[in-house]
């Protein structure tokens, strides 16, 4: 069987790591795809994976245009083939009580959040289509589904995302392409570290497993929706989350 080829946006990331090296352990060409001008933490990325060999690859991509997306994807195409799995993990914060909320605030995470699934997608859907296969995984969070003091930009994108992934996956879901989301709870990584830590002690105290997630167990999550056998998976949002918002 020839090998998949998947791009993980946000891709040297916390979470964006983690999932570009489960995905190479699942036998997949990896590119992890994340904002480039960046040498010293792009070379800790190569350094990080440097045992996979040339089967995870850094591409610099900038989510939030919508030609340098067109452009990365056509050059992969060229380079490896189609794109057969498609993981959205880039993404951004910018937390501040809407009080004190500023219009580039608000944009700026729309953009990256939103706006940069709809860029990436547009990229990928025509060619899955045509192949008869495709697998799209949109990294939404548990603050989309309940919203968060500080938030209203982040839960306005990650809650957008879901509309976005249902309406794609009824239009794609004939021609063997699914489209699902992941809505994680509170991870270690970068991002959450940037919680002031009273505010950060307290939210980890209310996770029902008591415990903060790690990153592997969202990759984990993102490898079984990327599977050749998980074709009758589509349209839906997968909580991973310590039992944090707990609902059906
Ligand atoms: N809950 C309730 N009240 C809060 C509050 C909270 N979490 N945070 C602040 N307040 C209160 C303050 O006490 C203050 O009250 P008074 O006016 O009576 O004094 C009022 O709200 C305004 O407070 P601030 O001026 O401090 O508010 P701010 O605009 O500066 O924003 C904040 C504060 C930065 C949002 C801070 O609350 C915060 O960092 N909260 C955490 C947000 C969060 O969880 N982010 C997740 C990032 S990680 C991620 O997003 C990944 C994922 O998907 C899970
Ligand atoms: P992270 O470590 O900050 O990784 C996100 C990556 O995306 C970073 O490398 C970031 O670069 C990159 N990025 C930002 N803007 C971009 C752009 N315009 N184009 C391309 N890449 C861009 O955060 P993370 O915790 O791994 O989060 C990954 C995804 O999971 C995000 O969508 C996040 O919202 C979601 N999520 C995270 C958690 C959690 O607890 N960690 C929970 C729920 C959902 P910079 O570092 O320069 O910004």
């Amino acid at each position: 069987m020839t090998q998949r080829i998947a791009v993980v946006t946000g891709g040297i990331g916390g979470l964006g790591s983690a999932i570009c090296t489960r995905l190479a352990d699942a036998g997949r060409k990896v590119i992890a795809a994340d904002l480039g001008n960046r040498e010293e933490r792009i070379a800790g990325f190569r350094d990080q994976v440097a045992c996979y060999g040339d089967q995870i690859e850094f591409a610099a991509v900038n989510v939030a245009d919508f030609e340098d997306c067109q452009r990365l994807i056509n050059s992969l195409q060229q380079r490896h083939g189609a794109v057969d799995i498609l993981v959205n993990a880039a993404g951004i914060t910018r937390d501040i009580s809407l009080r004190k909320m500023t219009p580039q605030q608000w944009h700026d995470v729309l953009h990256v959040n939103l706006d940069g699934v709809f860029n990436m997608c547009r990229q990928v859907v025509d060619s899955m289509c045509e192949r008869g296969f495709g697998r799209v995984v949109n990294i939404s969070s548990i603050n989309g589904q309940t919203g968060q003091f500080g938030q209203t930009n982040y839960s306005a994108s990650k809650a957008g995302l879901h509309g976005f992934t249902m309406a794609m996956a009824r239009e794609v879901a004939r021609k063997g392409v699914t489209v699902n989301s992941i809505s994680p709870g509170y991870c270690r990584t970068a991002m959450v570290e940037t919680i002031p830590e009273g505010i950060r002690d307290q939210i980890i105290s209310q996770i029902p497993v008591g415990r903060i997630g790690e990153p592997f167990e969202i990759a984990r999550a993102v490898d079984f929706l990327s599977a050749d056998d998980a074709g009758f998976i589509t349209g839906v949002n997968l909580p991973v989350n310590g039992g944090g918002f707990i609902s059906f």
